[in-house]
């Protein structure tokens, strides 16, 4: 008989948004005929960007013929992709270079799978409330984990607490759930405790673009001594509606080495080299094509078109919870809305409320974390149309 991962019996039996989804169809079955708005799991819902489906489109056609035809790619995915992701990194400031890029299928599997080049004795820090994959997965393998309260008291943005030493330390900013952004100074305090604590930073930057403050770090290298310190997860998902097509990049600059305790060197660029030339053969051309039309100007105009159509529901969202004298946070640099709880509910209650007298699905606090069991998070990524429906909905509830 196999011994099975036990760590898996610490587990909730589903992720978050399973869970819901499981829900969600539960009541939709037994309620047909209701229409249901989903402003629950962060999904986009415009198509792809012109520019990106065209190269998309070039992609399929180059799989056509045998002189353009593209088999297994190179193992830190296509230089042309990776030299647009730097040029992308340039233009918001920050340098890098195509060997510190690594192209894959997405934030979520890199983010899981980072944790395969760190032993499990190592101490996890994690804010609370955090996008769940974090958790998840270090409680599959045994880790210990420590975490830090994000809350209003602190905006939800949790800042490093010099009595605590961690190994290993999860940052999103802007933050899934809570919207909320760090500044350079608040991520500089984090940068200096990484490298004091010869802590490593595992930066989650998935909603980068969403930044309308200028003065906002859109990456963890735009502060000084990260490279020493980071590694950062980034995703077309949010950016270019990549969500079902699939494209993510991580950036472990050459730079980040530890010491091993033979007193050998180790770069966390090779291993994650190693790591994903082992269990992974790369995104398809196809995609890594249509992504490097995303980076173009044209790509990335039609980007910010779509993203500014999030953010006008974003403050329509924000605007309703404003009208009803509920405070909330993100909405202005992050596609998420978080906010209290109305009527002293906790979250679960809340999210079936929501659906029972609204039919408006959205996401419970609970799921990020303890510190998130009186708050909901609603998402900027519906249609103009529903999210106003929805919108006059809650107006009607509360
Ligand atoms: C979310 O709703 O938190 C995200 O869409 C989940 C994800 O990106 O995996």
């Amino acid at each position: 008989m196999p011994k099975l991962n036990e760590n898996y019996l610490k587990m909730k039996e589903n992720y978050l948004f399973a869970e819901i989804a499981h829900r969600v169809d539960k009541y939709a079955k037994e309620h047909p005929g209701q229409k249901i708005i989903r402003l629950g799991i962060g999904d986009v819902t415009r198509p792809l960007e012109a520019a990106a489906l065209k190269a998309l489109h070039e992609g399929v056609d180059a799989m056509a013929a045998s002189d353009t035809f593209m088999g297994y790619g190179p193992e830190h995915g296509y230089l042309f992709l990776r030299e647009a992701i730097v040029a992308y990194y340039a233009s918001n400031g920050v340098s890098i270079t195509p060997e510190d890029v690594f192209i894959s299928d997405g934030a979520k599997s890199d983010t899981g799978n980072i944790t395969d080049l760190f032993a499990d004795d190592n101490v996890i820090l994690i804010p609370d409330p955090v996008y769940p994959v974090y958790v998840d997965s270090n409680v599959m393998s045994g880790r210990r984990i420590l975490y830090i309260d994000g809350n209003a008291d602190n905006d939800f943005l949790p800042l490093p607490d010099k009595h605590i030493h961690a190994d290993i330390i999860y940052l999103c900013s802007p933050n899934n759930p809570t919207g909320a952004a760090y500044t350079k100074a608040q991520l500089k305090a984090w940068v200096d405790y990484a490298l004091e604590n010869e802590a490593v930073i595992l930066y989650d930057s998935a909603y980068e673009a969403y930044i309308t403050d200028p003065d906002l770090p859109r990456s963890i290298f735009a502060i000084e001594g990260a490279k020493k310190c980071a590694i950062e997860f980034c995703s077309l998902s949010k950016t270019a509606g990549f969500t079902g097509t699939r494209l993510g990049y991580t950036i472990v600059p050459t730079e980040l080495t530890f010491t091993a305790s033979s007193g050998e060197t180790m770069s966390l660029n090779a291993m994650w080299n190693r790591r994903q030339t082992t269990k992974f053969n790369g995104t398809s051309y196809i995609i890594q094509h249509g992504a490097a039309a995303v980076f173009t100007k044209e790509g990335m105009a039609q980007c910010r078109e779509n993203i500014r159509y999030y953010q006008e529901n974003a403050r329509m969202i924000g605007q309703m919870l404003t009208k009803k004298g509920i405070r909330f946070f993100g909405g202005k640099n992050s596609p998420y809305i978080w906010f209290e709880c109305p009527m002293g509910m906790d979250s679960w209650t809340f999210f079936d409320y929501l659906l029972d007298h609204g039919q408006i699905v959205g996401t419970p606090g609970a799921g990020f974390g303890k510190n998130g069991r009186n708050y909901f998070r609603l998402t900027s990524f519906g249609l103009h149309e529903n999210t106003r429906e929805a919108m006059e909905r809650f107006d009607k509830l509360f």
